[in-house]
């Protein structure tokens, strides 16, 4: 027997009963940024493999193996993105869009690809909504990336259930300085540290930091701190960034062992995490990558943004029953037309109501029927009322108007007065 297809593991089909609940996320994070002045961009979904290398780093867990890399016809290594930034620094330097040195908002959103191991939160494809600014070097506009996010968790409902942790990784001369004190220290206690890190040591001795091994972590406590080696410029800047989120309100945890995956960051990296979701509990992260842009090809421009991820803030809505009501009803009303001269009236008055009542959400009977199975299929749909066509209504040029959720009696209603009815009763 074949066996029967399937889709690849860890990328998910997202069926008709979340597509709702998917766009309404999307169209709240869309709203928000048009509201702060972001422009969307969009960049294709695979790109030369070099890009990644360039930008993410040689040594990281996604360049070294996480990334779907293949060789196309003409024998170029492509990669599928695993991530927006590079993609979105390579097309704002191929269009000349940083260039003249003017600021810069942007944001995208699609799907992401790495190959970790699927499970609750995290996938082989997944979707973010990343945000990129060039050209503003100050705290100030990291500051209102982290705004706009706290901004979003309110409109959202999930304030409560999530956490910024904050850290500052310094230029990357005072990262080359501590980096060297780092692995000095942990080379003299080499066996005490668990076999990743031993790896990583040599590789990318930074991320040793957030091990999750216990022994390297007990070893760590008396090591070197990042926070002694910061530069005088990184340390302005990321009391100046404390001091406009205090302004504003917002609650920070310092996390000295925040070093994000990527190797791109300078200066401010930042987490929003939650625990309500066991392994994966990051739902947004990013931070400032002011060398990336020049370590690309194009002129020194400082940049600074941040991803979140979808699914995982969906799973959190879902969690924390945030999920708005009204998305559960997808039709507003349901035509029922019996015979074929009703069904036929009932086309014209469909598509005049469509014209008349703006963003109806009508559904026509389709496949005949019975009264009693059309209007079984109505009260399946979960319409608010149904509209019933039949052979009496027709020959008196009236609708009857059914409340299918215990809102009053049916009556009829000339079909003239039809729209005005209808757009009343809704907004009712
Ligand atoms: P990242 O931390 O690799 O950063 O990913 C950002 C977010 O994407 C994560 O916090 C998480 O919510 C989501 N995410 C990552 N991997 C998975 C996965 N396998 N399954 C589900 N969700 C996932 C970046 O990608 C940077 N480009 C962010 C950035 C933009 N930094 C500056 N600008």
């Amino acid at each position: 027997m074949t066996k029967s297809l399937q889709a690849i593991r860890g990328m998910n089909d997202i069926l008709p009963e979340q597509t709702p609940l998917w766009r309404y996320f999307e169209g709240t994070v869309a709203g928000l940024l048009d509201g702060y002045g972001y422009r969307q961009i969009r960049m294709p979904i695979v790109e030369f493999t070099e890009l990644f290398k360039r930008s993410i780093g040689e040594v990281t867990d996604i360049v070294e193996k996480e990334m779907y890399t293949f060789e196309d016809r003409n024998g170029d290594s492509l990669t599928l993105r695993p991530e927006g930034t590079a993609a979105c620094v390579r097309a704002v330097l191929e269009h000349g869009i940083t260039g003249s040195g003017q600021p810069q908002k942007l944001w995208y959103i699609g799907p992401m690809f790495r190959h970790e191991r699927p499970q609750k939160g995290r996938y082989r494809q997944f979707h973010q909504i990343g945000v990129e600014v060039f050209n503003l070097a100050g705290p100030d506009i990291d500051a209102e990336l982290i705004l706009l996010t706290w901004r979003l968790w309110g409109a959202l409902g999930i304030r409560d259930a999530v956490t910024l942790e904050l850290n500052s990784l310094g230029t990357s001369e005072a990262r080359a300085r501590y980096r060297d004190a780092l692995v000095a220290f942990l080379s003299e206690r080499l066996e005490q540290l668990d076999e990743d890190s031993q790896r990583r040591l040599k590789s990318n001795p930074l991320r040793i930091l957030d091990s999750k091994a216990p022994q390297t972590q007990a070893l760590l406590g008396d090591a070197p701190k990042l926070a002694d080696y910061l530069d005088d410029e990184s340390r302005v800047h990321f009391d100046g960034l404390k001091a406009r989120l205090d302004a504003a309100g917002i609650p920070y945890v310092i996390n000295p062992k925040l070093v994000r995956g990527l190797d791109y960051y300078s200066k401010t990296v930042f987490e929003w995490t939650t625990d309500k979701l066991g392994a994966q509990g990051t739902v947004c992260a990013g931070g400032r990558y002011d060398g990336l842009v020049e370590q690309m090809g194009g002129k020194p421009t400082p940049g600074v943004g941040f991803a979140m991820g979808i699914e995982r803030l969906i799973l959190l809505l879902e969690t924390l029953e945030q999920v708005p009501e009204a998305l559960a009803r997808q039709v507003d009303v349901y035509l029922c037309a019996i015979g074929e001269a009703a069904e036929l009236a009932a086309l014209t008055l469909s598509e005049q109501l469509r014209d008349q009542v703006p963003g109806l959400r009508l559904q026509v009977n389709a496949g005949s029927g019975s009264f009693k199975s059309q209007f079984k299929k109505a009260d399946k749909s979960g319409a608010l009322f149904a509209l019933v066509l039949g052979e009496d209504e027709l020959a008196q040029e009236v609708i009857g108007f059914k409340p299918l959720r215990g809102q009053g009696e049916q009556q009829n209603v000339a079909w003239g007065a039809l729209a005005e009815h209808l757009a009343s009763a809704l907004q009712a």
